[in-house]
């Protein structure tokens, strides 16, 4: 049921906050996990689609809070690289479904070689089966093809796994601010969809971000090509000067995610140099950027004291309306975008 909303896509981004809070419940289940864990010297992410960009934040956490190499690989790739699978790793398989045939292909190839972990939202599926270890994201069944609350819940199960990893508490804490700030977030809703307004006739956007908001870039790119059918790129902040600086004009706007921290000033610089070329920013930064407001043709600001570690559950969710509106004022259907299945069985 869509319960009021006009598309399950929009019912389940407003689900977010309750997804996040019951995924959080998981702890006690992932620190009996955790006590099981021999020492692991390397973790290995192998996951589809937005499930991939998940894993791509856990890279940035679990190298950045317990000092683990770790790999991300997509799960259709994996099978080149199974001879550099190293029995002192965990491997983590991400999957919204459980059922993922290239994600399913790789943990049949890794159980032979390491101890291997799931994070799935499907009870009962074919991952939760095979693997070593298994972690329920409790988002509740998503409708929409597009990956929204899974997703957010997918990145709350590695934030608390690196957390208890990490007898981090500090962290645990933390996590149990998403909500209320994914509460503020979405009800901006009404100024992103005039915002979804001016840009929809954009044929390439470009969405770029560092460390912690590369992924954020990465999915905000994904969520716009599959429901909108414009062309979205996210890119590494850093990387736009050394290619595709060139495709920059007025014709694309740029969607730079900004948030407070270590990376903030040199995104900032990049911002700065896609303008010069006569972008139109959209800047997604803390209210008390000035600095980036000023920069920016239209920002979406959210409460100064989001971290840019815990960012990555905040800052994701105003580009999924941007998405889902351009939709919808597309005309386009959300729920169910042209070419594309909610589960991918086929290799
Ligand atoms: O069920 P999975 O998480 O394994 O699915 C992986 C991808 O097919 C999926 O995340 C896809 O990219 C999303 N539906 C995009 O929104």
């Amino acid at each position: 049921q869509k319960c009021g909303y006009p598309h399950f896509m929009l019912k389940e981004i407003h689900e977010q906050p309750e997804a996040v809070k019951n995924t959080l419940f998981e702890v006690s289940d992932i620190e009996e996990i955790v006590k099981k864990f021999p020492k692991f010297k390397r973790i290995t992410f192998v996951a589809c689609g937005t499930s991939y960009h998940a894993s791509l934040v856990g890279k940035y956490l679990f190298e950045g809070l317990l000092g683990l190499p770790t790999d991300v690989m997509l799960a259709s790739e994996f099978e080149f690289s199974e001879k550099a699978i190293d029995p002192e790793s965990l491997v983590i398989f991400i999957s919204q479904s459980g059922e993922t045939a290239d994600t399913l292909k790789a943990l049949r190839i890794a159980n032979k070689k390491a101890k291997t972990l799931t994070i799935v939202n499907v009870l009962g599926s074919t991952a939760t089966r095979e693997a070593d270890y298994v972690i329920f994201t409790r988002a509740g069944p998503e409708i929409g093809v597009a990956a929204t609350k899974t997703y957010i819940s997918q990145l709350t199960c590695i934030y608390l796994l690196a957390a208890c990893m990490g007898k981090n508490r500090e962290l645990l804490d933390e996590l149990q601010l998403i909500p209320d700030y994914m509460k503020t977030v979405l009800s901006f809703e009404d100024e992103i969809k005039e915002m979804a307004a001016k840009y929809k006739d954009a044929q390439d956007f470009f969405f770029i971000g560092r460390g912690f908001s590369y992924p954020t870039a990465m999915e905000g790119a994904l969520k716009l090509k599959e429901i909108t059918y414009i062309h979205g790129e996210g890119y590494a902040a850093g990387e736009l000067k050394h290619g595709p600086l060139a495709l920059i004009d007025d014709d694309v706007p740029v969607v730079a995610v900004v948030p407070p921290g270590k990376s903030h000033d040199r995104t900032l610089s990049n911002v700065e140099e896609v303008k010069a070329r006569g972008a139109r920013v959209i800047g997604l930064g803390s209210i008390d950027d000035h600095v980036l407001e000023y920069e920016a043709s239209d920002m979406i600001k959210f409460p100064a004291q989001i971290s840019e570690l815990i960012s990555p559950l905040i800052y994701v969710v105003p580009l999924q309306l941007l998405s889902y509106h351009i939709s919808v004022q597309r005309g386009i259907d959300p729920d169910k975008p042209k070419n594309l299945a909610k589960c991918v069985t086929v290799e």
